[in-house]
């Protein structure tokens, strides 16, 4: 079926829909995006996202104005329009249109885009089932990866470059050998002593909605929450391990590099996360 995309006020075929090849997301990544998961047409996490959509936009000195109601009547039509019972919600709003110039345009209106993308959670629940592998890259982003830009060059190479290495992805590292997160998700372990560890939050890594959201399941699951900054050393040797993000919610990881983590499969705290928080969710 023809995808349909909305562009600037109004909705059009995806191939047919337009942006002026002067965008600045186009020409200087100056934008920024969100990313909704739906089950059942109903969106995750809503109102996280749409509160770190404002906080990147201000971020950026971008002139818009969330405003989570109107947007969810966009969101809703076009979900209705391209037929998609679940699925993910692409949500990307630039500075706007201008002459090519790298001081921010003068009275310029944000361009916005949306579209829309089936998620098979079918297929989803059967990769959580047998995990996802990692290797390790040195942190080469820019210094405010808490801000969801779509400058993203850094990621991109990072997961071609696990791609091409034979593992599905890649967790950064800081210069002091702290693991930061991954190319598009948080990264979390679990140590012999049973404490969930992931970093805090900083500039150095994206506030995840599923971060919080998984920060609550743990909570009412009793478990040890501990956020603070582990090395690769200790990832290597974690009980269990997993991502999160809003496309994935919590994916376990089976290996880093050449070592097994919990014998290669789901772990049992991974497992309860990730039932916790599709139930909280869903
Ligand atoms: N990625 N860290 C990075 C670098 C990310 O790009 C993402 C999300 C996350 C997790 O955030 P959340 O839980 O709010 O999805 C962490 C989205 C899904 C993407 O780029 O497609």
């Amino acid at each position: 079926m023809a995808k349909i995309a909305y562009v600037n006020g109004g909705f059009s075929l995806q191939s047919e829909a337009v942006i002026n090849i002067e965008d600045r997301g186009l020409q200087f990544g100056d934008a920024v995006y969100e990313v909704w998961s739906f089950k059942n047409y109903k969106l995750l996490d809503e109102e996280g996202h749409f509160t770190r959509l404002q906080r990147s936009l201000d971020e950026l000195g971008i002139d818009y104005q969330v405003n989570p109601v109107s947007m969810k009547i966009v969101i809703k039509e076009l979900i209705r329009k391209n037929r998609v019972r679940d699925g993910m919600v692409y949500l990307q709003i630039s500075r706007g249109t201008a002459p090519r110039d790298h001081k921010f345009p003068d009275d310029v209106m944000p361009n916005v885009i949306f579209t829309v993308k089936p998620l098979n959670f079918v297929a989803l629940e059967n990769k959580a089932q047998k995990g996802i592998t990692i290797t390790f890259m040195p942190d080469n982003r820019w210094g405010r990866v808490d801000i969801k830009t779509t400058n993203l060059l850094a990621n991109v190479l990072a997961k071609q470059n696990a791609l091409d290495n034979g593992f599905d992805d890649v967790w950064f590292f800081d210069n002091d050998g702290f693991i930061t997160e991954g190319t598009s998700n948080n990264a979390w372990i679990i140590d012999k002593d049973d404490n969930l560890i992931t970093r805090a939050l900083s500039n150095e890594i994206l506030a995840g909605i599923t971060r919080k959201s998984v920060l609550a399941a743990a909570a009412q699951l009793g478990l040890n929450i501990v956020e603070r900054k582990f090395t690769v050393e200790e990832a290597i040797n974690a009980k269990e391990a997993f991502i999160t993000s809003a496309t994935q919610f919590v994916m376990p990881v089976v290996k880093m590099e050449q070592n097994t983590i919990s014998g290669g499969k789901m772990g049992l705290v991974a497992s309860k996360l990730r039932t916790q928080y599709l139930q909280n969710n869903m």
